[in-house]
Order: structure tokens, then C-alpha cells, then sequence
């Protein structure tokens, strides 16, 4: 456990579906770089959205305007040794549920650290900001590195020792490593200034995400627990930025977008699919050793979701003018996702693991 109260700790709130878990678990929850975050949408039209999958029902109620959503969990018995397929589902409206929290109350960083403290529970759930999971030049929560990224190949150890003793681990990091322009690469660093050996690579991203890889791989077989420590690693999530993808107009990107896909097996263009396969080659390297990294493929579910994002309602440092506010296409944030929202139903599924399989 780690024992953190300061006045600078920040309190997340936590979704009802990984408080119950912890409470039996009395675990140490930690989420590394992880990508979600915002709300803010103003007050648009109610939204509830559920999704129906198979025989795993996962109901969630979105309110786009105040955002207060309900969830509601339901697995038919029976079906422990199979595999749900997340892919398998659709969304559906849930105008029964009543909301079950309420988002972003209290908020504090130390560092890259955000922690939630359930006293009741004994558990700790943190957010640990690493977002490319090696050392790297965008390690600083707030201030960092978005086009000119570079990693440091054989260090992750500063990172990896907040981690080390945690119960579950979800690790989150894809969207750092998507191409957002053809001509994006990755700055790798081996060596360092200090020892004077000092060598700067640049490749491109998908190789860099194999550096990454390998380094994270090897740190898990070396130093994680199997009988004690379970590891998720989130998959690809999807942005919704080319609004022809639906066939809407481009310069509106996902602006004013209020339902969801409905084309089944709809797939965005966006979504370099040949990240996660990667990751899923290296993880297999660990089965020898009897760890198992599970991947949450929260892709298909979330391509439906092209109305879950913040867009020109994202809360910014700076808040965006009326002239950046009807530019939907250069200021339209389609790439994250509002919360209360898309990934409260991740969680729902990342519970199902934990209480199921
Ligand atoms: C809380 O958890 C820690 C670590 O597992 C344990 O040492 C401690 O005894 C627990 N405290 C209570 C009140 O259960
Ligand atoms: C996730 O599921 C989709 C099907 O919806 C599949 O195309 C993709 O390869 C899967 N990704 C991983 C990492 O398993
Ligand atoms: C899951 O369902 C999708 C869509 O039906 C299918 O393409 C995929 O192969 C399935 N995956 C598994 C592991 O069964
Ligand atoms: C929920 O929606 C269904 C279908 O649109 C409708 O029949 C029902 O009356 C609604 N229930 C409530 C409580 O609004
Ligand atoms: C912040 O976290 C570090 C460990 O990463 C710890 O040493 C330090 O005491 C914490 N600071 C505060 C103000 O809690
Ligand atoms: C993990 O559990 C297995 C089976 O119970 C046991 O043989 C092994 O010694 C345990 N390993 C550790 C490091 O505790
Ligand atoms: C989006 O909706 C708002 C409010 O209804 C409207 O004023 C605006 O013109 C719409 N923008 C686009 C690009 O459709």
C-alpha cells in the first residue's frame, strides 16, 4: 500500500464498478498514462448509452450536459471459461439507470501522481502519468513534449519502481505512439548526457514503440509477481476526427456528432492497428514465464462512440475564443473522451476480468 496524504494529493473519483472490486481485493490500483480525462460539454441534449454484448450486459447513462451517469453491470451465470468478445455489442439507449457518481470533485497532482484513497476500502487507486512508458521527454504531466518526443531506450526504473508493488496494473499508452502525421518519428536516446555517452536514433514510431516494449516486457519478467500482480494493457482507442469516415463533413470534424455509429463493424480510419499487434508480440514473451498480460480491446466499442467526445467543449488552459470555437476543424477535440462517458464502460469491462476470469 502507499500511504500518501498530503495537501497536495489529488482525490479521483473513482467509478462505482472499480471501488467494489478494490473493496475485495484490498488492492493497490494503479492506471499508468492514461488518456482520459475532460467534461465540460455545456448543456446539450440528454444521451444514455448502454451496450448490449452478448451475454455481458453493460449499461451506462451519459448525460452530455451535466454528465451524471449510471452504471449497472450484469453477467448471466454459466459462462466463466469463455472469453467475452468486446467487439461482439452494440450500443444501446439506458434511460433507466440513475446516475451512480458524479465527475471530477477534487483533483490534486504531486507530480506524476494522482492518487484516490478509498479509507474504507484500504485501497489506493492511482494515475501514474508515464506516456510512453520509458523515460521520456514527455514524462512532466503538464508540461510536455506532444510533436519532438524522445525516449531514453534503457530506462524506465523511475517509472517502473511506482508500479513494482501494485496489486493490478493498466497500462495505457497507444495514442502516444500513433502517427499523427505521415512524416512523425520517434527520437530515441541511448546512453545519457551524464556518462557522456550520449546517442540520439530516430526511427520511426512503431519501432520506438518496440524499444518501449521490449524494455517494459523485460522490467515485468524481472521484477513482477505473477502469483500477486495482474496486468492490463489498454488497446487502441479510436479517434474521430474525419467526419467522412460517417459520411459527414471533414471541417466539422465530431462537433454537434449526438448518436452513436450504428454500422456494425464500422472501423476508423485513424486506428494503426499494427501498434497493438506489436505489443501482443512481446507480451506472449512473457507466458513461458506464467505472467499474462491482458489486453482490454476497447477499439471496436469505442469506434461506434463518435458523439463521446469533448470537441470545442474541452476545458483548456487557455479557454478558446468565439473565433477558435466555430473552427470546429482545427479546434474540435475528437481524440479524447468526455467523462461521465466511453471509458466508464471500459472500466466496466476491466471489472469484468477482475471479478470473472
Ligand atoms: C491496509 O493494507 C495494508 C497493506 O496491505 C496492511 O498492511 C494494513 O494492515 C491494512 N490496514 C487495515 C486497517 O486493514
Ligand atoms: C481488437 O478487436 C478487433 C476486432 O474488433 C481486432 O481487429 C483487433 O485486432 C483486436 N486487437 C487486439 C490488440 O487484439
Ligand atoms: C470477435 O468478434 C469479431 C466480430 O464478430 C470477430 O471479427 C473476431 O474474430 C472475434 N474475436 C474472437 C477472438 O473471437
Ligand atoms: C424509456 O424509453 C422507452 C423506449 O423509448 C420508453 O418506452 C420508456 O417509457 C422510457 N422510460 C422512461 C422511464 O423514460
Ligand atoms: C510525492 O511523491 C513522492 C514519491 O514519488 C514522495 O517522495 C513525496 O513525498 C510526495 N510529495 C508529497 C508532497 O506528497
Ligand atoms: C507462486 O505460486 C506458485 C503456485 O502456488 C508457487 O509454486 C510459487 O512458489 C509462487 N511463487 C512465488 C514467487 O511466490
Ligand atoms: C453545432 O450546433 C450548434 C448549436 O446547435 C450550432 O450553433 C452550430 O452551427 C453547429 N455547428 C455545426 C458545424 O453544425
Amino acid at each position: 500500500m502507499k500511504t500518501e496524504t498530503t495537501p497536495k494529493m489529488t482525490v479521483l473519483h473513482a467509478p462505482v464498478g472499480v471501488r467494489s472490486i478494490v473493496s475485495s481485493l484490498v488492492a493497490f490500483f494503479i492506471v499508468a498514462s492514461s488518456v482520459t480525462f475532460l467534461l465540460d460539454r455545456g448543456q446539450e441534449a440528454q444521451v444514455q448509452m448502454a451496450v448490449e454484448h452478448g451475454r455481458q450486459e453493460m449499461q451506462v447513462k451519459l448525460e452530455a450536459g451535466l454528465q451524471e451517469p449510471a452504471m449497472r453491470g450484469t453477467t448471466d451465470a454459466g459462462d466463466a471459461g469463455e472469453e467475452c468478445n468486446w467487439s461482439r455489442g452494440r450500443w444501446v439507449y439506458d434511460n433507466m439507470s440513475r446516475p451512480l457518481y458524479s465527475g471530477l470533485k477534487m483533483r490534486i497532482f504531486n507530480g506524476s501522481l494522482i492518487s484516490f484513497k478509498a479509507l474504507e476500502y484500504n485501497a489506493t487507486i492511482d494515475f501514474y502519468w508515464s506516456p510512453l512508458l520509458v523515460e521520456s521527454n514527455s514524462d512532466n504531466p503538464i508540461i510536455h513534449r506532444v510533436e519532438y518526443r524522445i525516449i531514453r531506450a534503457d530506462r524506465i526504473e523511475r517509472h517502473a519502481s511506482v508500479w513494482r508493488d501494485a496489486d493490478i496494473i493498466v497500462f495505457n499508452s497507444y495514442l502516444w505512439w500513433r502517427k499523427q502525421k505521415d512524416d512523425m518519428r520517434m527520437k530515441v536516446m541511448y546512453g545519457s548526457f551524464e556518462d557522456g555517452d550520449a546517442r540520439l536514433d530516430e526511427m520511426e514510431m512503431i519501432d520506438g514503440f518496440e524499444i518501449a516494449l521490449k524494455k517494459l516486457t523485460e522490467w515485468l519478467g524481472e521484477n513482477i509477481d505473477k502469483n500477486k500482480t495482474r496486468i492490463f494493457f489498454a488497446g487502441s482507442s479510436p479517434t474521430h476526427s474525419w467526419a467522412s469516415n460517417w459520411g459527414g463533413e471533414d471541417s466539422n470534424k465530431c462537433l454537434n456528432e449526438t448518436e452513436p455509429i450504428y454500422k456494425i463493424g464500422y472501423k476508423a480510419a485513424t486506428t494503426d492497428y499494427s501498434l497493438m499487434a506489436k505489443a501482443k508480440s512481446y507480451f506472449k514473451t512473457l507466458e513461458p514465464k506464467g505472467m499474462h498480460v491482458q489486453i482490454l480491446n476497447i477499439t471496436e466499442l469505442s469506434d461506434y462512440r463518435k458523439d463521446g467526445h469533448p470537441t470545442v467543449f474541452r476545458r483548456q488552459f487557455v479557454p478558446l475564443t468565439k473565433e477558435q470555437i466555430a473552427n470546429p476543424a482545427s479546434y474540435a477535440d475528437c481524440t479524447h473522451w468526455c467523462l461521465p462517458g466511453v471509458p466508464d464502460v471500459w472500466n466496466e469491462f476491466l471489472y469484468g476480468y477482475l471479478m470473472y476470469k
